[in-house]
Formats: C-alpha cells, sequence, structure tokens
C-alpha cells in the first residue's frame, strides 16, 4: 500500500485521545453546564472565553486548512465578537493565542527583535536539470553505501521561511530565516496567518515542545488584487508575491498583515525526538496536528519516480493557488539524512530542482521615468520587441534605484527578461559578454522629477524615490484628480483621465476644486453636440455633490487611506470636522486603522494646501457628514440588548438598526446586565443556557414588533 496525503496511512489511536481528520475535540456542553451553575458570573465567564476560544480554534481549522466549516460566516462572527467583548471585560484573560488575536493588534509595533535560530536555518543547493537530479540521486546512494533509500518529492514554494516554534502545543515564537543563524521574531505578524495553529487541540500526539518550519507565502489572488489597489492609489508594485508576503510579513502593523491575507505550507518538523524517523510520515503528522501541509508531497523510491513527479508539477502548478518555483526533493528517513550529514551551507541529504522560467534576451533601447499619481517614480526599460510567454513584451519594469545600480545598465546592452511571477516582465540580467564596444549611454537613476525638475527624495526604508511637489507636479495632480472622479470615489463618470488631462492643458482646472466651477460654456464649443455633452458633465460634477461622505473622504487620496479604511474611519468619526481634529490615537482605535493610516491623515490635515482644497470642497456643497441616524421612538431607552437567533421579518442588520433607533443599545453577549434577548430561531444553545442560567428573559420577534408598535 502506498500512502500519500490524500490517501493517508491509519493513525494508531490510543484511548481517549482519538485523532480523526478534523482533531478538533467538542468540549462537552453538559459539562459545561453543570460547573457553571456553582461558578460567580466572573467565573462563568472565564469559562465561556475558554470554550469559546477552543471552539473558534476548531472552526478556524475547519474553515482554512480543511475547507470544510460547520458554521456559516455569520454564526462564527458572532462567537467571535462574543470572545473580544468577554476579552474586553476581562483583560486578565488576555492570551497572545487567543483568535481574537487573528486580527492583529498594533501591541509590540516599533522594530522586531533579533533572535538566534535553535537550529540553523540551512538553504539548498540547486539544480537545473535531469542530469543533476541524476547526480544528487548518485551522491545519495553512495552516501548511504549501498543502503535502500526514499525521497520525498515536494514543492519548492517561492515565499518566505519561517520557523514556528510549539510549546505544550501552544505557538510561543515565530521567526524568520534572518541570515540562518540569527533571525526577525515576527510572532504577532504570524499569529494573523490562518493557516498556522495557534494553539493544537487537546489530544494530538505532538512532542511537548517541537520546531515547525515552512514558508509563508501570499496567494495569487491576494497579490493581485494588493497590486491592482496600488495601482489605482499611485503606488509602486510589489514586483512578486515573494517581495509582497516579505513585505507584508515584515510590516510594524500587524492589523495591515491580517487584512493582507497570508498563507503559509509547513514542510518541515524538529524536535528532540520526532514521531517517526520518515520525513513523510512527520509530515503526516503534522497534518494531523493542524498544520497545513501540501497535497502535492509525495514519497517515491525511484529516480522514474522523482522525474514524474517533477514534470506532473512542472505544469499542475499554474493551477496552484500560490508560487512555487521547483520541487525540494529530500531523502526520506532521519537516520539516513544524518548519515548524509551537510557540507558548509546546505545538507547533503536535500536539494531543490528549480523550474525554468520563461526568459527572453533582447536589446535594451532606453530607460524612461514614469511618475505616478503619489509622486513615485517607476524607471521603465524600452526594449526591441520579443516574445516571451506567449505575449510581445516591448517595455519592462526595472523596479528602482538599486535594480538599475545592481545591473550596470548601459542602453544598447542585451539584457535578458523574464515574466515576474509570471505576470509583469523584468528584467533579470545582463549579457555582458554582448555589450556593444561602443557602450551606450549608462543608465542611472534620474535625479530631479522628469515631469516638473523637482529634486526626488527616497523616504527612509523605502526603495522608491518620490517627486516631493504633490501641489504642483502635473502628473500627480492630474492623478488625483483622477482619483477624485473614479467610481468608488466620486463616480463623474462622464469624466475621463483624457478629458482631466485636456482640461489641465487648457488650464481650465488645476486642482478637484476646480471642477464644481466648470460652467457649460467653458467646455462646449459652438456645435451642438459638445453643448449636450457639456451640460452633461456639469450635471454629473453637480450631482457628485450627493455623493456620501466615506466616498469624499476616499476621493481626497489620501496616502494609505482606501475605500475600506475610509468608510471605517466615516462610520466611526461620522463628520469631516471630527476626522480632522482626530487625534493619532483616535484614529487607530477605529476598527481596521493602524498606525500608518492614522500618521497620514494626521500629516494630510497639517498641511495647509491639502487643507485649502478641503475648504474649497466644503464650499463647493460636498457632503461633510454621515447623516444622523434618526429617532424613530424611545420604547427601547436604558434596555441592553442582546440579538440572538435567525428571524423572518426583518435581518439581523436591521434589528440592529431598530433597537438603536428606538433608544437601546445592542450587545453582543449575555450579562446580568442584559434587559432581555431578541431570540428568533435556532438561538444558540450556549446562549439559550446562559440566558436561562441569569434569568434573562427572551423577547419573540414579533413581541419585539409589537413593543416598538410596529
Ligand atoms: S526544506 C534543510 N522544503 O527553499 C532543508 N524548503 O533554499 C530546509 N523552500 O529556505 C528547507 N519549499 O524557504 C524545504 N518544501 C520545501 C520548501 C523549502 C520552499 C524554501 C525555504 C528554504 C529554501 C531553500
Amino acid at each position: 500500500m502506498e500512502y500519500d496525503l490524500f490517501n493517508p496511512p491509519p493513525q494508531p489511536v490510543s484511548e481517549g485521545t482519538a485523532i480523526s481528520a478534523n482533531p478538533m475535540p467538542t468540549p462537552s456542553v453538559a459539562e459545561d453546564a453543570a460547573q457553571k451553575e456553582t461558578a460567580s458570573e466572573a467565573e462563568s465567564e472565564a469559562e465561556r472565553i475558554a470554550s469559546l476560544r477552543s471552539e473558534l480554534h476548531r472552526h478556524n481549522y475547519n474553515y482554512y486548512v480543511r475547507n470544510a466549516p460547520e458554521i456559516s460566516d455569520q454564526a462564527f462572527d458572532e462567537l467571535m465578537n462574543e470572545l473580544q467583548t468577554l476579552e474586553q471585560r476581562h483583560p486578565e484573560l488576555f492570551d497572545p493565542n487567543s483568535p481574537t488575536q487573528r486580527v492583529g493588534s498594533d501591541l509590540g509595533s516599533g522594530g522586531f527583535p533579533t533572535v538566534p535560530h535553535e537550529r540553523p536555518m540551512l538553504s539548498l543547493g540547486n539544480t537545473y536539470n535531469r542530469e543533476d537530479v541524476k547526480a544528487f540521486y548518485e551522491r545519495v546512494r553512495e552516501g548511504l553505501g549501498g543502503q535502500s533509500f526514499d525521497i520525498c518529492c515536494e514543492l519548492k514554494f517561492d515565499g518566505l521561511s519561517i520557523s514556528l516554534i510549539y510549546e505544550q502545543r501552544q505557538l510561543v515564537r515565530a521567526v524568520t530565516r534572518g541570515d540562518g543563524t540569527r533571525g526577525d521574531d515576527v510572532t504577532p505578524n504570524v499569529r494573523t496567518i490562518r493557516t498556522i495553529p495557534l494553539v493544537l487541540p487537546a489530544g494530538v500526539a505532538a512532542p511537548s515542545r517541537f520546531e515547525i518550519r515552512g514558508e509563508v507565502l501570499l496567494p495569487w489572488q491576494r497579490f493581485e488584487a494588493l497590486n491592482s489597489e496600488r495601482e489605482a492609489r499611485g503606488e509602486v508594485l510589489f514586483a512578486n508575491p515573494r517581495n509582497a508576503a516579505s513585505g507584508t510579513l515584515k510590516s510594524k502593523d500587524a492589523r495591515l498583515v491580517a487584512q493582507r491575507g497570508l498563507d503559509a505550507y509547513l514542510y518541515y518538523v524538529l524536535a528532540d525526538k520526532e514521531p517517526s524517523d520518515s520525513h513523510y510520515e512527520n509530515l503526516l503528522a503534522a497534518r494531523m496536528w493542524g498544520f497545513q501541509v501540501s497535497d502535492a508531497t509525495r514519497l517515491t523510491h525511484s529516480l522514474e519516480e522523482i522525474y514524474d513527479f517533477i514534470d506532473y508539477w512542472d505544469t499542475a502548478r499554474r493551477s496552484l493557488p500560490v508560487a512555487t518555483d521547483g520541487v525540494v526533493l529530500k531523502v526520506d528517513s532521519l537516520k539516513q539524512q544524518e548519515q548524509l550529514g551537510m557540507t558548509a551551507k546546505s545538507p547533503r541529504w536535500a536539494i531543490a530542482y528549480k523550474f525554468q522560467a520563461e526568459r527572453a534576451r533582447t536589446r535594451l533601447n532606453s530607460v524612461s521615468f514614469q511618475v505616478g499619481r503619489t509622486g513615485a517614480v517607476t524607471p521603465v526599460a524600452n526594449m526591441e520587441p520579443v516574445l516571451l510567454a506567449g505575449t510581445t513584451v516591448r517595455r519592462a519594469s526595472l523596479h528602482n534605484a538599486d535594480i538599475i545600480s545592481s545591473l550596470d545598465l548601459y542602453e544598447g546592452d542585451y539584457v535578458y527578461v523574464e515574466k515576474a511571477g509570471e505576470i509583469i516582465p523584468q528584467i533579470v540580467g545582463v549579457d555582458y559578454e554582448s555589450r556593444p564596444l561602443l557602450m551606450g549611454r549608462k543608465v542611472d537613476f534620474v535625479k530631479t522629477c522628469p515631469e516638473c525638475g523637482s529634486t526626488l527624495v527616497r523616504y527612509e526604508g523605502e526603495a522608491a524615490h518620490y517627486c516631493p511637489n504633490s501641489t504642483a507636479c502635473p502628473p500627480q495632480l492630474r492623478g488625483r484628480v483622477e482619483h477624485f472622479i473614479s467610481r468608488d470615489a466620486m463616480n463623474i463618470d462622464s469624466l475621463g483621465p483624457e478629458t482631466i488631462d485636456d482640461y489641465f492643458a487648457r488650464g481650465l482646472i488645476r486642482d478637484a476644486a476646480d471642477l464644481y466651477q466648470i460652467r457649460v460654456e467653458d467646455i462646449s464649443g459652438n456645435d451642438g453636440k459638445r453643448s449636450k455633452s457639456a451640460q452633461k458633465i456639469v450635471a454629473a460634477i453637480e450631482a457628485s455633490k450627493q455623493v456620501p461622505f466615506d466616498r469624499v473622504l476616499y476621493a481626497l487620496g489620501i496616502r494609505f487611506v482606501g475605500r475600506v479604511a475610509a468608510s471605517q474611519i466615516a462610520n466611526s468619526l461620522r463628520t469631516l470636522e471630527r476626522v480632522r481634529r482626530a487625534t493619532f490615537e483616535e484614529l487607530q482605535a477605529i476598527d481596521g486603522i493602524g498606525s500608518k493610516i492614522a500618521q497620514s491623515i494626521i500629516d494630510f490635515f497639517a498641511d495647509e494646501r491639502a487643507t485649502t482644497l478641503v475648504d474649497r470642497l466644503v464650499e463647493a456643497g460636498l457632503q461633510t457628514a454621515l447623516p444622523e441616524v434618526e429617532a424613530l421612538g424611545t420604547q427601547l431607552e436604558g434596555k441592553t440588548i442582546v440579538i440572538s437567533g435567525t428571524f423572518v421579518h426583518h435581518s439581523r442588520e436591521q434589528y440592529k438598526e431598530l433597537i438603536v433607533r428606538h433608544g437601546g443599545k445592542n450587545s453582543g453577549s449575555i450579562s446580568k446586565k442584559t434587559s432581555f434577548v431578541l431570540a428568533g430561531d435556532n438561538m444558540g444553545p450556549a446562549k439559550l443556557e446562559k440566558a436561562q442560567n441569569l434569568g434573562v428573559p427572551l423577547m419573540s420577534e414579533d413581541e419585539f414588533l409589537t413593543l416598538i408598535g410596529q
């Protein structure tokens, strides 16, 4: 019988530690209840916190690792809200591994401590063809003196490696590879990665202390979404998912990390005593403990089988959700690994086979520098057209000044172009041999803005150069107005980028506020056709005055303030005046707003030129506040109400609103202070029990509607 990860071998099951594909044990409700009756409220809340935590860990695992959720997203959110509320009430019960920590916090911002690795993190020797693989196989055979051996074949994930330490089933530390001996302790960020278990379920047969290594990745979908957001904001794009994952994992804002949606695959278990002598078996065990181990893992017994694995994944990898750049081959037996030992840099028992990236050679004609909406300057290579992975490529990104200088480029050089992460073509090397004797001009990064002549600046920790002249540099001005009118912002769809360029060229506008001064006669010619479209444009600009405040806030184009952030801020602070006056702390306290966004808003409103523009927009009549919630009655004044279950007449959101609009308060969890529970169908058993224990009355949907006179 051959096993692979689709078809795992039967697990030894000892009494009382049932290990199934779903290793999270369900807590006994009856046991819970019996204890609760005798406990004081604080104690019962502590228990509730513990049971919510283990329940949520189990649901996370079912959802993210098994892809088999057992409850609806809404039910999950409810449990999470309840836990958050209880944890806020009980700071003494703080647990860094609570499921609530997945959303990230700003705690621990300000640099990562560097810590030594318990065991060095080695790199792997690379091979690029079958002969090299064969040579590796022969070396192993020789090194083992004719013993038989198996090779575990795995995918080589193209992210960044991470070492996780678990003690007593708890994640205690996560460290990047660093220089192999020391790495950055990025534990708070890693806690936000949902496929990494924070606590292993009780009953798993994991060593009491172990290390597990793997790769942190940003899935393609997330990467593409992130880059299109960045493009829309005029920010520099990430070249590939690896850079994006690395930038994300090293971010000081764990909330941002949580939003980006990193993923992780684990591929190496290390302990004083591993569960098995077989690396492959250890991976299976790790999967049973709740880790995400790739299905593309196979135990092979011959060179032929290894070639088959390589050939299969060379194409099949294209449909994987994450980036891979090769295959890793590992001698399966740990004893044999030890026997083979290592060279100074890498083990003799493992090797990486790298897939061939599609690459082409062509001539570099010139390099131009593009200035984006935020002033970021991107160098672009203009090349002789060349066919690459099915498309003709003429231009490639050179990313930044560091990359240009490391390539030592001259115009007229022959360069190698690859599709980075199979998306954006980039120059990866120079064919120095064929550099013409009469060399072209050396390519240097510009010192001044090619559009307005300002001296470029480079912010600390950033690779990009920026033109600081945000108030007068033409592409930045145009870009800001283009952002202002875009669909998610003011949605003035009868205007497009070309029209905006035209208005700039004719001196009709210099900023967004000027749009509101445009009269039909300014933009209509003498012929009737243009006058019609002019009327349409002026009407659309006028109509944009009704666009809600959250989108106005987004339209301002404050750096790092995307649509979601803008609407979080608007919902929380309600008016422009309050956003303007908000302190750093107030901004940061808003759900989803980290230090970077908070600081950017502070900086924006500290700039007089920005506030002058905002004042002129206000004067033009744009929305500066979200509508007040209008009161419908006072029947619920002084009442705290918990909603539970499903309803017939209105949605839960509508009930929340009805409670507030009748003077009541909506709360996520039942306590002594709860006035009553608005109970729909299928109310959760935990809530029901709690209401009964505390003597909190239940009210049906119909009774509630009668109470508020509906
Ligand atoms: S095992 C001693 N397995 O490749 C062996 N590494 O150059 C340690 N990588 O730094 C590594 N997928 O970041 C291993 N299935 C896999 C891998 C993998 C990707 C990365 C890892 C490591 C680099 C080795």
